[in-house]
Protein backbone atom coordinates (compact mmCIF):
# COMPACT_ATOMS: atom_id res chain seq x y z
CA UNK A 1 0.00 0.00 0.00
CA UNK A 2 1.11 3.71 -0.37
CA UNK A 3 -0.11 5.96 2.72
CA UNK A 4 0.63 9.50 1.83
CA UNK A 5 0.61 12.02 4.95
CA UNK A 6 -2.21 14.83 5.14
CA UNK A 7 -1.21 15.95 8.41
CA UNK A 8 -1.22 19.74 8.31
CA UNK A 9 2.63 20.18 9.60
CA UNK A 10 4.33 17.73 6.74
CA UNK A 11 2.52 19.77 4.23
CA UNK A 12 3.84 23.10 5.54
CA UNK A 13 7.16 21.10 6.08
CA UNK A 14 7.29 20.07 2.09
CA UNK A 15 6.61 23.36 0.81
CA UNK A 16 9.55 25.05 3.23
CA UNK A 17 11.29 22.08 1.27
CA UNK A 18 10.25 23.26 -1.98
CA UNK A 19 11.54 27.30 -1.36
CA UNK A 20 15.00 27.50 -3.29
CA UNK A 21 15.61 29.74 -0.03
CA UNK A 22 15.78 27.25 2.35
CA UNK A 23 19.47 26.86 2.48
CA UNK A 24 21.16 23.60 2.62
CA UNK A 25 21.61 23.12 6.45
CA UNK A 26 17.48 24.14 6.87
CA UNK A 27 16.87 21.89 3.84
CA UNK A 28 18.40 18.84 6.00
CA UNK A 29 17.11 19.94 9.48
CA UNK A 30 13.34 19.82 7.12
CA UNK A 31 13.83 16.58 5.81
CA UNK A 32 14.89 14.77 9.13
CA UNK A 33 11.74 16.18 10.69
CA UNK A 34 9.90 14.75 7.92
CA UNK A 35 11.33 11.68 8.31
CA UNK A 36 9.99 11.48 12.14
CA UNK A 37 6.82 12.02 11.17
CA UNK A 38 7.12 9.17 8.68
CA UNK A 39 8.50 7.14 11.08
CA UNK A 40 5.90 7.16 13.70
CA UNK A 41 2.96 6.65 10.81
CA UNK A 42 4.57 3.72 9.97
CA UNK A 43 5.31 2.26 12.81
CA UNK A 44 2.43 3.21 14.42
CA UNK A 45 1.37 -0.61 14.99
CA UNK A 46 4.76 -1.81 14.99
CA UNK A 47 4.82 -4.41 17.66
CA UNK A 48 6.54 -3.95 21.00
CA UNK A 49 8.94 -6.26 23.02
CA UNK A 50 9.36 -5.73 26.93
CA UNK A 51 12.62 -4.93 27.50
CA UNK A 52 14.22 -4.69 31.39
CA UNK A 53 16.04 -1.48 32.36
CA UNK A 54 17.05 0.35 35.29
CA UNK A 55 14.11 2.20 36.03
CA UNK A 56 14.24 4.85 39.03
CA UNK A 57 12.81 2.10 41.70
CA UNK A 58 13.29 -1.35 41.78
CA UNK A 59 13.92 -3.36 38.42
CA UNK A 60 11.60 -4.19 36.21
CA UNK A 61 10.39 -4.59 31.89
CA UNK A 62 8.90 -2.06 30.14
CA UNK A 63 7.63 -1.54 26.69
CA UNK A 64 9.69 -1.08 23.49
CA UNK A 65 10.26 -1.29 19.77
CA UNK A 66 12.97 -3.72 19.39
CA UNK A 67 15.78 -1.43 17.76
CA UNK A 68 18.63 -4.27 17.18
CA UNK A 69 16.11 -5.94 14.72
CA UNK A 70 15.18 -2.84 12.89
CA UNK A 71 17.40 -2.21 9.55
CA UNK A 72 17.50 1.52 8.52
CA UNK A 73 19.27 1.31 4.22
CA UNK A 74 19.97 4.89 2.99
CA UNK A 75 21.18 5.53 -0.62
CA UNK A 76 23.65 8.19 -0.79
CA UNK A 77 23.27 11.37 -0.80
CA UNK A 78 20.02 12.69 -0.43
CA UNK A 79 19.10 9.90 2.23
CA UNK A 80 21.76 10.58 4.66
CA UNK A 81 19.32 13.23 6.61
CA UNK A 82 16.72 10.39 6.61
CA UNK A 83 19.13 7.92 8.11
CA UNK A 84 20.04 10.39 10.73
CA UNK A 85 16.48 11.26 11.77
CA UNK A 86 15.82 7.64 12.13
CA UNK A 87 18.89 6.96 14.32
CA UNK A 88 18.04 9.63 16.72
CA UNK A 89 14.75 8.00 16.72
CA UNK A 90 15.78 4.65 17.38
CA UNK A 91 19.48 4.63 18.07
CA UNK A 92 19.79 1.00 18.32
CA UNK A 93 19.03 0.56 14.92
CA UNK A 94 21.59 -0.73 12.53
CA UNK A 95 22.36 1.36 9.66
CA UNK A 96 23.26 0.16 5.86
CA UNK A 97 24.04 2.31 3.01
CA UNK A 98 23.98 1.55 -0.95
CA UNK A 99 25.24 4.09 -2.88
CA UNK A 100 23.07 5.00 -6.44
CA UNK A 101 23.63 7.82 -9.22
CA UNK A 102 20.86 8.42 -11.72
CA UNK A 103 22.38 8.33 -14.87
CA UNK A 104 20.87 11.56 -16.63
CA UNK A 105 21.06 10.84 -20.16
CA UNK A 106 19.06 7.12 -19.47
CA UNK A 107 17.91 8.20 -16.61
CA UNK A 108 18.73 4.67 -15.07
CA UNK A 109 20.50 4.73 -11.50
CA UNK A 110 23.58 2.53 -11.18
CA UNK A 111 24.33 1.30 -7.80
CA UNK A 112 28.80 1.75 -6.98
CA UNK A 113 28.36 1.07 -3.35
CA UNK A 114 26.49 -1.70 -1.13
CA UNK A 115 27.31 -2.09 2.51
CA UNK A 116 24.18 -3.72 3.67
CA UNK A 117 24.58 -5.41 7.07
CA UNK A 118 22.74 -8.71 7.95
CA UNK A 119 19.65 -8.39 6.56
CA UNK A 120 17.78 -11.64 7.37
CA UNK A 121 14.71 -11.87 9.14
CA UNK A 122 14.84 -8.16 10.02
CA UNK A 123 13.02 -5.15 9.80
CA UNK A 124 14.11 -2.60 7.00
CA UNK A 125 12.88 0.51 6.79
CA UNK A 126 14.78 1.85 3.42
CA UNK A 127 14.47 5.98 3.23
CA UNK A 128 15.16 8.15 0.40
CA UNK A 129 13.63 11.74 -0.13
CA UNK A 130 12.80 11.29 -3.68
CA UNK A 131 10.85 8.79 -5.71
CA UNK A 132 10.94 9.50 -9.25
CA UNK A 133 11.23 6.99 -12.12
CA UNK A 134 10.94 4.85 -9.10
CA UNK A 135 14.21 2.89 -10.84
CA UNK A 136 16.55 3.37 -7.57
CA UNK A 137 13.94 2.64 -5.36
CA UNK A 138 13.59 -0.85 -7.23
CA UNK A 139 17.44 -1.79 -7.56
CA UNK A 140 17.49 -1.35 -3.78
CA UNK A 141 14.80 -3.24 -3.11
CA UNK A 142 15.40 -5.95 -5.39
CA UNK A 143 18.99 -6.07 -3.93
CA UNK A 144 17.52 -6.04 0.03
CA UNK A 145 14.92 -9.00 -1.08
CA UNK A 146 18.33 -10.96 -1.92
CA UNK A 147 19.08 -10.68 1.70
CA UNK A 148 16.28 -12.33 3.35
CA UNK A 149 14.43 -9.64 5.22
CA UNK A 150 11.36 -10.38 7.34
CA UNK A 151 10.05 -6.59 5.94
CA UNK A 152 10.80 -3.99 3.81
CA UNK A 153 9.06 -0.47 4.84
CA UNK A 154 9.98 2.31 2.45
CA UNK A 155 10.12 6.44 3.75
CA UNK A 156 10.16 8.96 1.12
CA UNK A 157 9.64 12.81 1.18
CA UNK A 158 8.55 13.65 -2.66
CA UNK A 159 7.03 10.88 -5.48
CA UNK A 160 6.03 11.27 -8.77
CA UNK A 161 2.50 9.00 -9.31
CA UNK A 162 4.59 7.25 -12.08
CA UNK A 163 7.53 6.45 -9.97
CA UNK A 164 5.42 5.03 -6.88
CA UNK A 165 3.24 2.87 -9.19
CA UNK A 166 6.26 1.35 -10.73
CA UNK A 167 7.60 0.45 -7.41
CA UNK A 168 4.30 -0.63 -6.15
CA UNK A 169 3.50 -2.82 -9.31
CA UNK A 170 7.04 -4.67 -8.93
CA UNK A 171 6.81 -5.07 -4.79
CA UNK A 172 3.15 -5.19 -4.32
CA UNK A 173 4.20 -6.49 -0.85
CA UNK A 174 6.06 -3.20 0.40
CA UNK A 175 4.43 -0.89 2.48
CA UNK A 176 4.93 2.91 1.54
CA UNK A 177 4.63 6.01 3.75
CA UNK A 178 5.50 9.26 1.47
CA UNK A 179 4.90 13.15 2.86
CA UNK A 180 3.96 14.36 -0.81
CA UNK A 181 2.61 12.09 -3.77
CA UNK A 182 3.22 15.22 -6.53
CA UNK A 183 1.85 15.63 -10.52
CA UNK A 184 4.29 14.13 -12.55
CA UNK A 185 7.91 14.06 -13.93
CA UNK A 186 9.26 16.43 -16.76
CA UNK A 187 10.91 15.26 -19.79
CA UNK A 188 14.11 15.05 -17.77
CA UNK A 189 12.12 12.61 -15.22
CA UNK A 190 12.40 15.25 -12.54
CA UNK A 191 9.74 15.23 -10.27
CA UNK A 192 7.06 18.36 -11.28
CA UNK A 193 6.80 20.62 -8.96
CA UNK A 194 9.25 18.86 -7.07
CA UNK A 195 12.14 20.39 -5.18
CA UNK A 196 14.94 20.21 -7.42
CA UNK A 197 17.90 17.68 -6.88
CA UNK A 198 17.47 16.88 -3.54
CA UNK A 199 21.29 15.71 -3.29
CA UNK A 200 22.56 19.04 -4.33
CA UNK A 201 19.83 20.86 -2.16
CA UNK A 202 20.99 19.17 0.84
CA UNK A 203 24.93 19.26 0.35
CA UNK A 204 25.13 22.32 -1.50
CA UNK A 205 26.35 20.89 -4.74
CA UNK A 206 24.39 22.74 -8.08
CA UNK A 207 25.16 21.23 -11.30
C1 LIG B 1 18.06 11.01 -6.32
C2 LIG B 1 17.22 10.53 -5.16
C3 LIG B 1 16.95 9.10 -5.51
C4 LIG B 1 16.92 9.13 -7.01
C5 LIG B 1 15.50 9.05 -7.47
O1 LIG B 1 19.38 10.66 -6.18
O2 LIG B 1 17.84 10.69 -3.91
O3 LIG B 1 17.94 8.23 -5.03
O4 LIG B 1 17.47 10.37 -7.43
O5 LIG B 1 15.41 8.93 -8.85
P1 LIG B 1 14.73 7.66 -9.55
O6 LIG B 1 13.47 7.38 -8.80
O7 LIG B 1 14.49 8.13 -10.95
O8 LIG B 1 15.70 6.52 -9.49
P2 LIG B 1 20.51 11.13 -7.23
O9 LIG B 1 20.77 10.06 -8.24
O10 LIG B 1 20.16 12.49 -7.76
O11 LIG B 1 21.82 11.18 -6.34
P3 LIG B 1 22.21 12.19 -5.17
O12 LIG B 1 21.41 11.83 -3.95
O13 LIG B 1 23.67 11.92 -4.98
O14 LIG B 1 21.95 13.61 -5.63
N1 LIG C 1 16.21 13.16 -8.00
C1 LIG C 1 15.93 14.29 -7.31
O1 LIG C 1 16.65 14.62 -6.35
N2 LIG C 1 14.88 15.04 -7.69
C2 LIG C 1 14.07 14.69 -8.72
O2 LIG C 1 13.10 15.43 -9.01
C3 LIG C 1 14.37 13.51 -9.43
C4 LIG C 1 15.43 12.77 -9.04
Amino acid sequence: MIYELFNPVTKTLVTHLRDQRRDAIRFRHTVAELTKQLVYEALKEFPLIEKEIIPWQGSGCFSTIDEENIVVVTVLRAGMPMLDSVMELLPSAVAGFLAMKRDETTHESKLYYDRLPDCKGKNILLVDPMVATGGSMNDAIDLIKTREPLKIIMLNIIGSPEGLERVHSAHPDIDIYIAQIDEKLDKNKYIIPGLGDAGDRAYNTPE
